[in-house]
Order: C-alpha cells, then sequence, then structure tokens
C-alpha cells in the first residue's frame, strides 16, 4: 500500500492514518529507556552543579555521538562552547533516513521530554538561545504531538525565558525534512534548515565553529541527546560502568527482517552479535546488516563480533536476513537506493553511484563475463576514495562488504564464456 501511494505521489497528509500508527514494540530496555527521569531535573541538576562540572560529568561518562560516527560528546560541546560569537544553537538531527533505522522515531514518540531537555542542557552549557528538531519528514506524523510537548514545556517554564527562575533562554523550533536522505548528514541538514538545498558543505570547518548561519552550532543526534540529560541526572559513572572501556554506556537498536520478534531492543556496548539476534527470534541467519546501507554485512560466521565502536559500529540499525535471501539482491537494492539519493553534487557519487547501479545490475541480471566483477570493484574505490561526502565515501559498502564475503556468489553470476576450439575470441573462424 505505501508502494502504491509513493508511486502515485500522494501528498503524505492524504496517507491514511493507519499506515502511520505508532507501535513502538519495546522488546528490550536497559540503561536509557529504564531510566528514571523526572522532567526539569536535568537543568537543575545543570545549574546546582555548575554547567563545567556537568560537562566534566558528560566527558566521565565517555558519552559518544549516538548518529554512528561515535564523536565524544562532552568534546563537540566543549568546542562549541569556546567558539567566540554572538549566537550558538543547537541542532537535534531526526532525520533518521538510514533504511531499517527507526529507533529515533520511538525516541522522539515516548521519550521527546528527555531529548528537549538533553537539548536545554546543551544550550546552557554551550551559551545557545535557539534549538532546532530537524525531523525526517516521513515522520510528520509525530509533528503535532511533539509541538505538543514543546507547549507543556513553554506552560511548565522548560523553554522559553528565564528557564526555572535559572537565567537561561532558550526554545526549540521544529523544523521538517522533505524526505531526502542526504539532509541526514548534518551540514547538508543545516544547509537545508537555512532553507537551502541540502548540499553538503565541506568539512572542516565543522558545525561547532561554523555551523547554522555560520554561527558555532552543535548538532548531535536524538539519542545523544536524551543520554546526556539523563547522564546529567544520573551522573556519568552510573553510564560509564556499562559497555566497554572505549563504547560505554548502552545502544538502542532497531532490529527488522527475518527475525520473529521486529523492534526496539537496548543492549550495553559490547553486546554478543549472537545474544542480540537470539533474544529477537532470527533463525537460519544468513548474514545481518549492521549499521544500515552505509554498515557493514556480517555473515553467519562472525556473530561473535560485538556491538562496539571498536567492533561493529552502528548508528542503530540491524537488518537480519535468512538463507531465504539472496545476497546479490541485498546490495542490489542497497546500491539501487544510493544512486536514487545521491545529491548529484558532486561528479565520483553522482555519476559513480549510477556506474555501480549499472554493473551490478548487469552482472545479477546474467549479462556479467570474465572481468566483471573486477570493474565493479574498480568503480567502487573510485567512488569511494573521491567523493565529497559520507553518502558517496560509504555508497559502495553493500558491495564491498557482500562481495569480501561472498566472492564465489558474485563470481557464479558471471557468463560462463568457454569457446568452442578453432574459434577466436571475436568469434570469427581460426
Ligand atoms: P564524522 O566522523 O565526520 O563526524 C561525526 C561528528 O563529529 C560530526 O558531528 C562532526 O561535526 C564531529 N566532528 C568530527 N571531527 C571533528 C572535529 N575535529 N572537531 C569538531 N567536531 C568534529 O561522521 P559524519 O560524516 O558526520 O557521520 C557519519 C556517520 O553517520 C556514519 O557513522 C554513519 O553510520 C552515520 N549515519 C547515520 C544515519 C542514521 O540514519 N542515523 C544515516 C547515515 C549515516
Ligand atoms: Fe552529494 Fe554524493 Fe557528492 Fe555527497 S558524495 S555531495 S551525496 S553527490
Amino acid at each position: 500500500e505505501i508502494a502504491i501511494l509513493i508511486e502515485g505521489q500522494t501528498p503524505l497528509q492524504e496517507w491514511p492514518a493507519h499506515l502511520f500508527a505508532v507501535n513502538d514494540n519495546i522488546h528490550k530496555a536497559g540503561l536509557l529507556l529504564n531510566a528514571s527521569f523526572e522532567k526539569g531535573t536535568a537543568i537543575q541538576a545543570a545549574f546546582s552543579n555548575g554547567t563545567s562540572s556537568t560537562l566534566a560529568e558528560l566527558d566521565y561518562s565517555g558519552l559518544r555521538g549516538r548518529g554512528g560516527a561515535g564523536f565524544k560528546t562532552a568534546m563537540k560541546w566543549r568546542f562549541c562552547a569556546e567558539e567566540k560569537a554572538d549566537a550558538h544553537y543547537v541542532v537535534c538531527n531526526a532525520d533518521e533516513g538510514e533504511p531499517g533505522t527507526f529507533k529515533d522515531r520511538v525516541l522522539l514518540n515516548s521519550y521527546a521530554d528527555q531529548v528537549f531537555e538533553g537539548m536545554t542542557l546543551c544550550a546552557a552549557i554551550i551559551g545557545a538561545k535557539q534549538g532546532f528538531l530537524y525531523l525526517r519528514g516521513e515522520y510528520l506524523h509525530l509533528y503535532d504531538k511533539l509541538q505538543a510537548t514543546l507547549a507543556q514545556r513553554r506552560d511548565e517554564n522548560l523553554l522559553g525565558t528565564d528557564i526555572l527562575g535559572l537565567g537561561l533562554d532558550f526554545d526549540i523550533e521544529i523544523c521538517l525534512g522533505a524526505g531526502a536522505y542526504i539532509c541526514g548528514e548534518e551540514s547538508a541538514l543545516i544547509e537545508s534548515l537555512e532553507g537551502k538545498p541540502g548540499i553538503p558543505r565541506n568539512r572542516p570547518p565543522y558545525p561547532v565553529s561554523s555551523g547554522y548561519l555560520n554561527k558555532p552550532t552543535v548538532v548531535n543526534n536524538v539519542e545523544t541527546f536524551m543520554a546526556a540529560a539523563n547522564i546529567a541526572i544520573h551522573g556519568g559513572d552510573w553510564f560509564a560502568k556499562v559497555g566497554t572501556e572505549k563504547s560505554t554506556g548502552s545502544k538502542i537498536l532497531s532490529i527488522c527482517g527475518d527475525c520473529a520478534k521486529p523492534g526496539i531492543y537496548e543492549y550495553p556496548f559490547g553486546t554478543p552479535i549472537r545474544q542480540i539476534l537470539d533474544d529477537c527470534g532470527a533463525e537460519d541467519v544468513m548474514g545481518v546488516q549492521i549499521g544500515g546501507p552505509s554498515g557493514t554485512f556480517i555473515s553467519n560466521q562472525e556473530l561473535d563480533r560485538k556491538l562496539a565502536f571498536e567492533d561493529l559500529a552502528t548508528g542503530g540499525s540491524f537488518i537480519v536476513f535468512n538463507h531465504s535471501r539472496n545476497v546479490l539482491a541485498i546490495a542490489q537494492n542497497f546500491t539501487h537506493f544510493f544512486a536514487h539519493e545521491s545529491c548529484g553534487f558532486c561528479t565520483p557519487c553522482r555519476v559513480g553511484t549510477s556506474l555501480l547501479k549499472n554493473q551490478l545490475d548487469k552482472i545479477v541480471n546474467g549479462h556479467g563475463s570474465a572481468g566483471d566483477v573486477a570493474e565493479l570493484e574498480k568503480i567502487c574505490q573510485l567512488v569511494k576514495s573521491n567523493s565529497h561526502c559520507g553518502l558517496g565515501q560509504t555508497a559502495a559498502n553493500p558491495i564491498l562488504t557482500t562481495l569480501q564475503r561472498y566472492p564465489d556468489v558474485y563470481e557464479k553470476q558471471l557468463k560462463d564464456i568457454s569457446y568452442e576450439p578453432g574459434f577466436d575470441l571475436d568469434g570469427s573462424l581460426a
């Protein structure tokens, strides 16, 4: 039904309500999803302990960005706070577009107060008066509810002027994306916030020094702000004692695909993939796409690997595949996705993702011949090394990670060109 609606270009507002029925399906809640939280307490804690000691606590917690890249949150906030400017901004990246990822939707549906509180905490630390929630266009169904949460927070003096009588002025505006995956890239997101096409900027300078309107800006993922609010309340140690040395705390995952219990799960970093698959009822596993198409495809020989920045990092997506799936079809689907979502700004990605798509289609459709897999790999390396932003730099991952694990599957798909004796390669009689 969704496919038909997209095909017919039905405006999002006119989609039947049942397509937006939000079922959070939280199967396993841990540190964050179970944390006790009372509105306003993170802001109060920041002011009673002092913003610099709250930042030190955040540093001690070891919290790293939950969008996938894992940059240290305290370091980002400190860099931004240290920038001299007449305005600073806080941006929550809720443009969750990685196929298979839906945990931010659940957090915004059920934990929005904690996310907004984390943004307010960040504002207190970096000296911002304005924040933005950049909401994925397809999450329009959350818009009214989020606006109501913001209105409630204004009524309770948790947003607006002189928040809780602490001398902090800060408010949050919700901006809707329009369906472009690239706007999840932070600098494209900022361009979009400024009303321009979502084309990624050169980085550096990073947003902490030149972000929204070229002012110092913190851009963090939904889950990062939620974690920061809880760390301000429960302390850095509460968070740091969970997880591994390099990946402290827990990770919230969206799990889907061939498993009996798709939905939301929270695990301490360091948890083996095998345990996660057991919990979600995955059987006969052929492989798992971790971190969405831009991440890594692992085979069933790697299930003892760990959920951790130092092993398998993810923004929050697991797609499980059983043996009824064809690994080439998976790579093909994701490769088409990137070719479609390339913003077209730089040639290596604009042309390269289409070349990848065509070359892979040729092989999958049985028209590939000797040398075509090598050629495919060559294009992958070109796109990866020469593209302007993360989209192009990771667009070849579905091919590269499956090719590395299943080279025989690719080779077997090539045409068997065995020439009859007596004929030259061009087919003419010898
Ligand atoms: P990155 O490593 O370039 O940057 C990560 C963050 O750290 C950014 O906010 C950046 O501004 C900041 N940063 C990095 N170096 C800095 C410095 N020297 N000074 C100040 N700030 C600095 O990663 P990027 O390209 O922003 O994000 C890529 C990640 O996004 C990938 O890991 C991918 O998994 C994830 N991703 C997540 C999606 C989702 O739906 N959650 C969608 C697509 C990708
Ligand atoms: Fe746009 Fe792709 Fe270039 Fe990124 S790599 S700027 S998405 S064309």
